[in-house]
């Protein structure tokens, strides 16, 4: 599977993103193995966004440009073209931002880095009226409303940087929260079922009554976690329970018999299907928190979290979903050099499955001494998958053999 159009820029995305990914493998695995003690806010904020954003959010967006790409006038090619190379520079800067711990920075960074996010949103609804609604298919659909939650939790993360910067009170509640909710339920959920659905399905894939109400829900569920957050209303929160059940019921009725059919001894379709226990897992514990929340009584404030269960699901879709996500389209994308490491595929897949695996069940059972190991075997899964990929990117196709007649 070889993107038709914009091969280049989406190259450029994918290779990027590898790049500014070494980050988060290394501050996790010094945050894990503590071996420089607690670290500072601002590092662990780089741990967070140089994945979120250099990593997932680079790879998302060569996704939409390969899903939409074929669908986009030659008369925008340039400006396509630039929009990527805008995406690629913004948000390593952004990373560096958080790093620096400049408030200023932050915010001006965060805020060029919002209007490149607001153009790829543009970019999809253009398309997306291009091709016409009805005719989209389910990852378009999904990646077009991912992109307009996208949106949404960006601008709530630069009020958030322009509050911290100018000490002045926009938000009344938790926005942290609300931020992260609105990119993880909201943004990644719906990017992942949508790039599984594809992946896996393939021409199998149908927009049905069922997908529309699949992709609505999870839209709908992750603006209600978001708002109830930030307007410090349960009730609204609690409304996405019944909309991502359903959605996973959906979910699981059209992806998992093939999730289930596919070989986890070796290929690369194996990463999508690895994926969807995964998601799945996001899922579950994120209802599960909601309820937690919602049937103790208590007001917002007063209600505590249990930490390593909020890190533990985000770990399951930052690294078991996307991460499987976009080393399966990596692996697909280079199948014609898979000779270049070859050694490393069964490694890449099974130490990051298995470390990703333990080290969410660490977190979830609060056994946190055990993290010193689970990081650096997930983090070292890490380091090879980027290795590898960045080599077969960068190597020449297998020579085609013709025989020549006598
Ligand atoms: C896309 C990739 C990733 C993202 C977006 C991500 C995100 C996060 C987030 C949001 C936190 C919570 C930060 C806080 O304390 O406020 C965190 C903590 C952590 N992450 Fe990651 N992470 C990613 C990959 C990794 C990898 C590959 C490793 C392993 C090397 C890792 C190891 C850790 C550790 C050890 C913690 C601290 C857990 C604790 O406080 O008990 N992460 N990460
Ligand atoms: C323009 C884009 C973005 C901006 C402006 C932004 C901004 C912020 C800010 C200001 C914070 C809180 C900082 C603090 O507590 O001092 C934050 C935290 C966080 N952000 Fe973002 N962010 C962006 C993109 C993303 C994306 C795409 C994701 C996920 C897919 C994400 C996930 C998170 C998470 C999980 C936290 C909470 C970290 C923790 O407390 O452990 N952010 N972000």
């Amino acid at each position: 599977m070889r993107p038709t159009r914009f091969a280049t820029e989406i190259g450029w995305l994918l290779q990027t993103g590898l790049i500014v990914f070494i980050v988060t493998p290394t501050i996790g695995i010094i945050n894990g193995t503590k071996i420089f003690g607690t670290l500072s806010r601002d590092v662990l904020l780089t741990h967070v966004h140089s994945g979120t954003l250099g990593w997932i959010t680079l790879g998302a967006m060569a996704m939409v440009l390969w899903l939409f790409g074929p669908a986009v006038p030659a008369s925008k090619d340039r400006n396509t073209r630039t929009l990527a190379i805008l995406s690629a520079v913004a948000i390593p800067v952004y990373v560096a931002a958080f790093f620096s711990g400049n408030l200023p920075a932050r915010a001006i960074t965060g805020t060029l880095l919002l209007l490149v996010i607001v153009m790829w949103a543009v970019f999809a609804i253009g398309a997306a009226s291009g091709i016409g609604w009805g005719r989209l298919s389910v990852a378009q659909l999904a990646a077009v409303l991912s992109l307009v939650s996208l949106v949404i939790g960006s601008t709530i993360g630069v009020l958030i940087q322009i509050q911290l910067a100018t000490g002045t009170k926009i938000f009344a509640n938790d926005a942290v929260g609300a931020h992260a909710t609105a990119q993880v339920s909201g943004y990644l959920v719906l990017m992942s079922v949508g790039l599984i659905d594809w992946r896996l399905l393939g021409d199998r894939s149908r927009r049905t009554l069922a997908s529309n109400v699949m992709i609505g829900a999870l839209f709908l569920g992750g603006l209600c976690v978001a708002g109830g957050l930030l307007l410090g209303l349960i009730p609204l929160a609690a409304l996405a329970t019944p909309l991502e059940i359903l959605a996973v019921v959906i979910f699981l009725i059209r992806v998992a018999p093939s999730a289930l059919r596919t070989p986890l001894r070796s290929g690369s379709a194996r990463f999508f299907a690895i994926a969807v226990p995964f998601l799945v897992t996001n899922i579950v514990l994120t209802v599960y928190l909601i309820v937690t929340i919602v049937s103790s009584g208590k007001p917002f404030d007063q209600i505590e979290i249990p930490f390593g269960l909020i890190i533990g699901l985000d770990h399951a879709i930052f690294v078991g979903t996307m991460t499987n996500i976009l080393f399966g389209v990596l692996s697909q994308a280079t199948s014609d050099r898979a000779r270049v490491w070859a050694w490393a595929d069964q490694l890449v897949f099974w130490l990051l499955n298995a470390g990703v695996a333990v080290f969410i069940v660490v977190l979830i059972t609060g056994a946190t001494d055990l993290e010193r190991f689970t990081a650096p075997v997930m983090g070292l899964a890490v380091y090879l998958g980027i290795a590898t990929f960045t080599l077969r990117l960068r190597a020449q196709p297998e020579p085609v053999t013709v025989a020549i007649p006598a």
